[in-house]
């Protein structure tokens, strides 16, 4: 009995050194706690996810790997909050994504997500500077709209195509002008879903490395893909398998 009281005691103390060294490291970013989230799909349920527990810490590079159908989509569109889940909770850098209202969301969305698509979804017939300053204009911000366009578009290294149309752009260049209209607002963290998924193998790579300097300069940034090799390169790797996650390393 007398033991196991001072054995308490270095416990407790154990668990609060931790604690403070998690804060003073940045806290986590991004914690997902029991998220889950279900479709119902002609009268039978979908389990996408399935009590997810998560932490992300700013600056992180995490690649999301696991078959197709495992989850990872589902996982960014909640993190982008396109999607709301069906239990748990998402917070992010503070703020329970559940408690916001479509205003609030709205602007989280544009002020601290950037999001990059593996179909570049850039509006068609529409200079690449045009599209990188499309963000800027849904936030009513308009003012010098162009300049910092231009400027995220030099952060791709794509300054000199500012006037193309998407369709005078390689796939390559158009998955940069889509990154840089995703870093216009200089959002915290950058979600990517299969960013290279259409393209080759030397494009993929330019690509990659973009997202290296990228997560250099402070941002964290989150890669879905199913290619082991770019999963490599990222500092940790989660993998789901039906809407668990199975694996996670660093
Ligand atoms: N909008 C939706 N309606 C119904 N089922 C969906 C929807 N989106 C995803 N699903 C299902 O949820 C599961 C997870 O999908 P998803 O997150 O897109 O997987 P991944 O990105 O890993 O391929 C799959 O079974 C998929 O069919
Ligand atoms: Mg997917």
């Amino acid at each position: 009995m007398n033991e196991a009281a001072p054995r308490k005691r270095a416990q407790r103390r154990t668990t609060s050194r931790r604690r403070t060294s998690a804060k003073t490291a940045g806290a986590a970013q991004i914690v997902a706690r029991d998220l889950c989230k279900t479709y119902v799909m002609g009268g039978s349920e979908v389990h996408a996810l399935q009590d997810v527990t998560l932490e992300i810490a700013a600056g992180e590079y995490l690649a999301v790997t696991g078959q197709s159908g495992s989850g990872k989509s589902t996982l960014m569109n909640l993190i982008g909050a396109l999607d709301q889940p069906t239990s748990g909770t998402l917070t992010v850098e503070g703020d329970d994504l559940g408690r916001l209202n479509s205003n609030a969301l709205a602007q989280y969305r544009n002020e601290k997500i950037g999001f990059v698509f593996q179909t570049f979804n850039l509006l068609p017939r529409t200079s690449a500077l045009d599209n990188v300053a499309l963000p800027l204009l849904y936030a009513h911000d308009a003012g010098d709209a162009k300049a910092r366009a231009r400027a995220s578009l030099e952060r791709v290294g794509l300054a000199e195509r500012a006037n193309h149309e998407p369709s005078a752009l390689s796939g390559g260049q158009q998955q940069r002008v889509a990154i840089a209209r995703a870093l216009v607002n200089e959002p915290k963290i950058l979600l990517a879903d299969e960013p290279t998924g259409a393209l080759d193998s030397k494009t993929t790579e330019e690509i990659i490395s973009l997202f290296e300097s990228l997560n250099e300069s402070g941002i964290t940034v989150i890669v879905v893909t199913h290619e082991l090799d770019i999963a490599a390169r990222a500092k940790r790797q989660i993998t789901f398998q039906d809407g668990r996650v199975v694996e996670d390393r660093s």
